[in-house]
């Protein structure tokens, strides 16, 4: 019923915007007919329920077993703990109580696919330029703790590959929340690859990314994997902190606009094309309302980045939502 609803307001809006814009009722009348065939032919239906949930909320005991509902960020930030560099900040995580954590996948200039947040080697390690740019040989001989405060413990990390660290949070039995920044093609056949050589992933892990089309290749490619869209609002015209990216009036203004377009795409028909499980929302947009609207729709809310205790407290024991966080053990600074 609910699912009516949603599809007749989706096409009264499309249909009376398109009719403002053509003044064509033919015209309206086709493209609104386009836009309702296209989506019913090539949408993906979302996993069955119980699979999204065995990985969203992992038996205890059971695959990414933990003492909390809780997910640490993997890769690393200078103040924070558990965003230890690569391997050894697994076993932190685990230690610390994590159920899941996520990992950020680049790829180096030669195609293999790595574990590296960022775009250059720059914050993290003791190299310098873009990842895209050097080859995998060169970046497995840069020291992968050399800016972290903890460096002296964990000296002599190298970046892990993609496939050693999947293999690693198999073994300590973590859900894994794949961050897939771009490059749809070449992350969805990495990936099919990984699921292929260990189906447990099926249960155990999510694909989640900002861009639609990566999650749309994902289920092309393999529909049996959960899948995530992520999103902040108003992403194109603000920074995360909140400052506009555009000092042109007339550019923040467009941009803004998009936002409100893409924020509506999002939310009434990507995320049904796509069939995603979840979605992650910056945590600020997080209420009851907010909560209950994904529930109606199958699907599952998970905040980000939720640091400090009170903050963690009010998402898991109040909103009763997930959240992602850089850290277990101690409140650390906000980032978006
Ligand atoms: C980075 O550190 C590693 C390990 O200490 C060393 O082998 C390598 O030469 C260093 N690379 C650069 C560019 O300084
Ligand atoms: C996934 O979990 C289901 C039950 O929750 C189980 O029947 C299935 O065998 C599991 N698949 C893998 C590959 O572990």
């Amino acid at each position: 019923m609910l699912q009516l609803g949603d599809e007749v307001l989706l096409y009264s809006v499309v249909f009376v915007v398109v009719l403002l814009g053509t003044r064509s009722p033919l015209w309206t009348t086709v493209l609104t007919t386009s836009l309702y065939l296209f989506l019913t032919m090539f949408r993906f239906p979302q996993v069955p329920a119980s699979r999204a949930q065995h990985v969203l909320h992992p038996p205890e005991g059971g695959v990414g077993s933990g003492k909390k509902d809780e997910y640490c960020e993997y890769y690393d930030q200078i103040q924070s703990l558990l965003k230890l560099p690569y391997l050894s900040v697994l076993h932190q995580a685990s230690k610390n109580g994590a159920t899941g954590v996520e990992l950020d996948l680049e790829f180096s200039a030669d195609g293999v696919p790595i574990l590296m947040h960022d775009e250059t080697v720059d914050r993290t390690t003791n190299g310098s330029g873009p990842v895209s740019q050097m080859r995998f040989s060169d970046l497995r001989k840069l020291d992968a703790a050399a800016k972290h405060r903890l460096r002296d413990t964990f000296a002599g990390e190298k970046i892990p590959t993609l496939e050693e660290a999947v293999e690693e949070c198999i073994r300590l039995q973590l859900t894994i929340y794949f961050d897939v920044k771009g490059h749809p093609d070449e992350a969805a056949a990495a990936l099919k690859e990984l699921y292929t050589k260990h189906p447990v992933l099926y249960n155990s892990s999510i694909v989640c990314s900002f861009e639609p089309k990566v999650i749309y290749r994902m289920r092309q490619s393999d529909p049996e994997v959960v899948t995530a869209l992520t999103h902040r609002p108003w992403s194109l015209s603000r920074f995360g902190d909140g400052a506009p990216r555009f000092s042109s009036l007339w550019k923040h203004h467009w941009m803004t606009l998009m936002d409100v377009v893409l924020d509506s795409a999002h939310h009434h028909v990507l995320w049904k094309l796509c069939g995603i499980s979840a979605f992650l929302i910056q945590k600020n947009f997080v209420s009851p309302d907010y909560a209950w609207y994904w529930a109606q729709r199958g699907v599952e809310v998970i905040a980000w980045t939720v640091n400090t205790n009170v903050e963690k407290h009010y998402y898991q024991e109040l909103l009763q939502v997930n959240y992602i966080t850089d850290s277990l053990v101690e409140d650390c600074e906000p980032h978006y």
